[in-house]
């Protein structure tokens, strides 16, 4: 048995791995496999549908706002957000918090005017900057929710005057939300909700169709919108295992129940990294993601011993991001306190070896 801290593409439920498994050989009894079933025929279209609508009543999404599944990831998104939101001669704001905001902050720039109102990466994005004001003219402000590279997160929704756009990749359905706070929320699935290949868009319509820019169809929201996500064909078997995903977390209770769970799991992890006196944290406390656990060991020559030790007991995908070193634990929905656990009895073993 092997737990996976990967970042992503990640783990996710086994009930969910064992209903596509056989889903490719024979879909819904209709003798053909979802690989190859037509996006156009009414049993995907039940599909689409229902993941929509499982999105919408997990994450009480309100009426006036669409929910798409494209493709291209997140990445895409960080030239979609403003090539449709930021209209000629405006101006967008972006927090810095790492990484992918870094993406998205020059792809934005590719297009228009870019405030970036502050920056963390004075400290190697270790914390969440909390002192700054976002320009009352900027057409939305941008943060990155979760920094899955960092292992920081922001829990507490940014005040904002403007429309607000969240890349919320790493930690989507793992906590409620107000989507009546945004403007804008994408997520690539491949972390909490399916394989890599649809990315998740929830927009607030009434925001679509002002900036004064002809767009090519493809990269216009309102296309996928008018066409429900099937304007051209969409990535069927991650929009399906998606929904499985969603049905999942619906049929555990929902977002509420996993909040908890990830709350424990979290809170079980970081404990364990401060009480070992080989293992320190990277982030700074306030600011620690319950996603993305981010350490690395006191002694550097631990490291690959520790790495070795992980892979013995079965637990993998835990080297950090080269950017930060040491070990990342991706701790996603899927990824059961009995893994966390498994990780925090090594992390024992390991000092009792080396004390
Ligand atoms: C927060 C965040 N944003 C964006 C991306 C890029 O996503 P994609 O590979 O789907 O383009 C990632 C990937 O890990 C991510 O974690």
């Amino acid at each position: 048995m092997k737990h996976n801290f990967g970042a992503g593409p990640c783990i996710l439920p086994q009930e969910v791995f064992q209903e596509a498994s056989e889903a490719v050989l024979n879909f819904n009894d209709t003798g053909l496999s979802i690989l190859e079933i037509s996006h156009r025929s009414k049993e995907f279209e039940a599909v689409i549908v229902e993941a929509e609508q499982l999105v919408r009543e997990l994450l009480s999404v309100p009426q006036g706002y669409s929910i798409l599944f494209l493709q291209g990831g997140a990445s895409a998104q960080f030239a979609m957000v403003p090539l449709n939101l930021l209209p000629e001669g405006g101006n967008a704001a972006y927090l810095d918090t790492g990484a992918w905001s870094s993406k998205a902050i020059k792809e934005a720039k590719k297009i228009g005017q870019v405030t970036v109102v502050a920056s963390s990466a004075d400290a190697n994005y270790n914390y969440i900057p909390k002192d700054y004001t976002v320009p009352s003219d900027a057409a939305y402000f941008h943060y990155t929710a979760n920094n899955t590279i960092y292992g920081t997160e922001i829990f507490d929704t940014p005040q904002s005057d403007v429309p607000l756009v969240s890349d919320m990749s790493s930690d989507i359905l793992s906590r409620p939300i107000q989507v009546s706070d945004f403007g804008l929320i994408y997520a690539g699935v491949q972390k909490n909700l399916g394989p890599a290949g649809a990315t998740l868009v929830i927009v607030k319509d009434e925001l679509l169709g002002k900036t004064g820019r002809t767009l090519p169809s493809i990269f216009d929201y309102q296309s996928h919108v008018a066409a429900k996500s099937l304007y051209n064909t969409p990535p069927v078997f991650s929009i399906y295992v998606s929904m499985l995903t969603l049905r999942w977390l619906k049929n555990k209770g929902g977002i509420g129940v996993i909040e908890q769970e990830n709350i424990i799991k979290a809170r079980t992890l970081y404990d364990e990294i401060e009480r070992n006196s080989l293992f320190k944290g990277t982030a700074v406390p306030e600011d620690r993601s319950r996603m993305n656990v981010t350490f690395v060991t006191e002694n550097k020559a631990h490291e690959a011993a520790f790495l070795e030790l992980a892979k013995e007991r079965g637990l993998v995908g835990l080297k950090g991001h080269r950017s930060v070193g040491g070990f990342r634990a991706s701790i996603y929905n899927a990824l059961s306190i009995t893994g966390v656990n498994a990780l925090v009895d090594a992390m024992q073993e390991f000092e009792e070896k080396n004390k």
